[in-house]
């Protein structure tokens, strides 16, 4: 099988964008658990999962923060503010799994009571249990069978038996007239089909993309700025002596240093370093083609386009000659077009949950800087980044930071 990687913007473009390209080949290995749905089929079927999510991800669907704040004062509870070590990435995972289960699947991760068919730890852990199976499946490609199969058919189906009891309590809601203002995948999901089946492989890839992708920026975010404690004690003084409600959709959107600050650990550390999609017919590539690679380069139907937001993201030409070092203030001259600096995607698959993250990401940071003086790297020597990527990047030394309570927080 054929294989290209570019991190050329013409040809990301066109792989990421493009009719021609697709993922279906994903649910050889991701179907088991995740069965069809956005992220794992392509055309109409795609087309009509993605309508239907679509209302979710609206932004009076997103503006209300009332649950992540309340999910937030937990977080800081845990977090020692006397300079002791604390690795923030499981943190942040958990709140970030805890607001997944409300905005997806409609479940109060500490309403233990209501009949759920297994309490929340153990749906987390068989969902990580079923990550790494399917991540192994994925791996393995043709040769999937090789892999352990127990324990993972024993955490697909529990991990599905308590999406299924998401859908039931979400089929009540309807029934009563009980939905909320804000709306779960699961409301909006079963008030437009009744194919319970469909629903769950939905929520699944819902829960996919929701998990680990804003916890990892955040965990990018605090790390970068603990080796940049000016930039910290920068935004901590705006957010006490910003004379605006920051905390609100509008206003988080609309705060410079803070977007700089986001953009910044995405242009970086990008969660996803590397996309692939795999070629659904004969097609050409805009450029890598001819003896010197700038002609276009014609593709057999088959070949896997892998896509390098890692390295795009630091052309020199781009993002300046110090694209590699951390500077949030890049951002107020380098104005980069949607091919050359795409985090979140490109064209009608670009992501659905880009604003929501961003605006929870900011939350979690004005939150945190509200509380901090400062904060402190403690990955120890020559450990600091080391990238690792299994579905999103993290890094493998840990997000070992220290912070120190401010007096008056
Ligand atoms: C920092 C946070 C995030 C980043 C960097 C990110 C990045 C991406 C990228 C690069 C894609 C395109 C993947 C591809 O083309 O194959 C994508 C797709 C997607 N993302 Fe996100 N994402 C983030 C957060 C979220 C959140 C919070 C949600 C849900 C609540 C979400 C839901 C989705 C969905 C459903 C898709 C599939 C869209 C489609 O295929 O039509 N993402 N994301």
């Amino acid at each position: 099988m054929h294989a290209v990687s570019t991190c050329d913007p013409e040809n990301m473009q066109a792989v990421m964008a493009g009719k021609d390209w697709g993922v279906g080949f994903r649910l050889d290995g991701m179907g088991e658990l995740l069965g069809r749905g956005i992220i794992t089929t392509d055309g109409e079927e795609w087309f009509r999962a993605r309508k239907m999510l679509r209302p979710g991800f609206n932004r009076n669907n997103v503006d209300d923060f009332a649950h992540l704040d309340n999910v937030i004062q937990g977080l800081l509870r845990k977090i020692p503010g006397d300079g002791e070590t604390v690795d923030m990435g499981p943190l942040f995972y958990d709140t970030f799994l805890d607001t997944s289960l409300k905005f997806i699947l409609g479940i109060d991760a500490r309403d233990q009571n209501d009949g759920r068919p297994v309490s929340t730890e153990t749906f987390n852990q068989l969902w990580l249990d079923g990550l790494v199976g399917m991540g192994l499946r994925l791996l393995l490609g043709s040769m999937r069978f090789l892999a352990p199969k127990a324990h993972y058919a024993k955490a697909c189906a529990t991990v599905h038996s308590f999406v299924d009891f998401a859908i039931d309590k979400a089929e009540e809601r309807l029934l009563a007239n009980a939905v909320g203002k804000t709306k779960s995948a699961a409301d909006i999901l079963l008030s437009q089909t009744s194919d319970r089946k469909y629903a769950q492989a939905q929520l699944l890839q819902g829960i996919l993309g929701n998990q680990d992708t804003t916890s990892v920026l955040c965990s990018n975010v605090v790390q970068l700025l603990a080796e940049h404690p000016e930039i910290w004690a920068r935004l901590r003084k705006e957010v006490k002596e910003s004379d605006r409600e920051l905390l609100t959709y509008d206003g988080l959107r609309e705060n410079r240093l803070i977007q700089n600050i986001l953009l910044e650990s995405l242009r970086l550390r990008p969660v996803f370093p590397v996309v692939a999609r795999r070629a659904l017919r004969p097609t050409v590539l805009p450029t890598g083609g001819g003896p010197n690679g700038d002609q276009p380069l014609p593709v057999p139907a088959g070949t896997t386009g892998m896509v390098n937001f890692y390295s795009l993201n630091l052309d020199t030409a781009v993002f300046g000659a110090d694209a590699r070092s951390f500077n949030p203030d890049r951002w107020l001259n380098v104005k980069p077009s949607g091919k050359e600096f795409m985090p979140f995607g490109t064209g009608p698959r670009s992501c659905l949950g880009k604003d929501k993250a961003l605006a929870e990401a900011g939350y979690l940071l004005v939150r945190l800087v509200e509380r901090f003086e400062r904060v402190e790297g403690r990955s120890g020597k020559g450990a600091g980044w080391r990238p690792e990527v299994r579905i999103s990047m993290k890094n493998k030394a840990g997000y070992k930071v220290a912070f120190w309570r401010a007096e008056e927080a």
